[in-house]
């Protein structure tokens, strides 16, 4: 059985591909700083699989926390989620982004080439698209125009594995570049816990269902799209989860680097979003229209026909799956993970 090393495998899309490893014969190995995950995701992680996996709580930048992983476990892959994802406050602290960025896949990387692991997963966004002016994104549009602090370590970072995967012919990379991933767990024991005030919108949207926010602010509905607001890739986490999967799967046939996209290579708007949540659930999300919110772009989503082809893999649930799934997680955890 491979055992695959889950850096920041508690979070929200971490312990999802956690399960999906485990239901797929995998032995993963999770190394959380619990920094913004807690430590009942492996109590419901085991609860669901009936597997407990082996964790470590360390630091990914931390080099002899890191080194004793390595050395104490015999690792076949490794999937690299550890890393700071907060659009805004990485505009307010971009140096405390880009360390931590930066040092936690550089640690990785560094203690892979030591122990001679040579399969790696990193977790990329379709961030680094920047401002594309024509959709859907393509794996070979042009990247590095980030808008933000936290875009520019996803590009950064992939920079880094193009060079390494140049330098080291041996090894296997998968660089995906996430969508907007929703939805939660169907059993409600895993889902997005956010600290504070969610940024993002399906999170959000499931606090106002709840009482636990007043209303849901629209970030504008002037943008050029057929009802004004954002248009966005949706994508279900456990989708998302089975793609990591099927990349781990595409590493192991000595792949070298490769690039996908993880979306489901269609758009839904804000307002659609919310349309369908009120649907699925029977709730009403009540709604005001406030300005554009900085940096916002009008539309966002992916061809994926890249991964279908390669990897044989397509996401199967849908938009209305994810507003159930995401519903019932907030509803049987309405103060998050506790
Ligand atoms: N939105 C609202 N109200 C909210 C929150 C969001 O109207 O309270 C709108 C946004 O304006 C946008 C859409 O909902 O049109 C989606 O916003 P999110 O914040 O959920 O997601 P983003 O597309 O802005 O960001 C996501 C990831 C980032 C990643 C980015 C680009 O969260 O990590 O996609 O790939 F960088």
């Amino acid at each position: 059985m491979s055992n695959i090393l889950v850096n920041g495998g508690l979070g929200f899309i971490g312990s999802e591909t956690v399960v999906a490893l485990i239901n797929s014969g995998y032995n993963p190995i999770v190394v959380d700083d619990l920094s913004n995950s807690k430590i009942a995701v492996l109590d419901r992680i085991e609860t669901i699989t009936g597997k407990r996996p082996t964790f470590i709580q360390a630091n990914c930048t931390d080099y002899a926390a890191m080194d004793k992983v390595f050395t104490e476990n015999k690792i076949d892959g490794i999937i690299h989620f550890a890393a700071f994802k907060a659009v805004g406050e990485s505009v307010q602290k971009p140096i405390e982004y880009y360390s931590n960025n930066l040092k936690s896949s550089l640690t990785t990387l560094e203690l892979m080439k030591k122990h001679g692991v040579r399969n790696f997963i990193f977790s990329s966004s379709a961030t680094v698209y920047g401002c594309a002016k024509e959709m859907p994104l393509y794996e070979n549009n042009e990247t590095g125009d980030a808008t933000n602090p936290y875009g520019e370590t996803k590009v950064m970072n992939e920079r880094i594995l193009v060079d390494v995967a140049k330098a080291m012919p041996e090894l296997n990379i998968a660089i995906l570049r996430y969508f907007n991933p929703i939805g939660a767990h169907p059993s409600g024991l895993l889902g997005e816990d956010p600290n504070g005030i969610p940024n993002n919108l399906m999170p959000y949207i499931s606090q106002v269902s709840i009482g636990r926010l007043p209303c849901l602010s629209i970030f504008g509905d002037d943008y050029p799209t057929p009802d004004g607001t954002g248009i966005r890739d949706y994508i279900h986490v456990l989708d998302l989860a089975e793609g990591h999967v099927a990349a781990m799967k595409k590493l192991e046939s000595n792949s070298g680097l490769v690039i996908y996209n993880l979306g489901t290579g269609k758009g839904t708007s804000v307002k659609e979003l919310v349309k369908a949540f009120e649907d699925a659930n029977g709730v009403k999300i009540p709604v005001v229209i406030k300005p554009r919110r900085a940096g916002d772009v009008a539309e966002n989503y992916a061809n994926c026909d890249k991964a279908f082809k390669e990897l044989g893999w397509k996401a199967r649930f849908t938009i209305v799956d994810a507003c159930r799934d995401s519903y019932n997680f907030q509803k049987k955890n309405p103060k998050g993970i506790e």
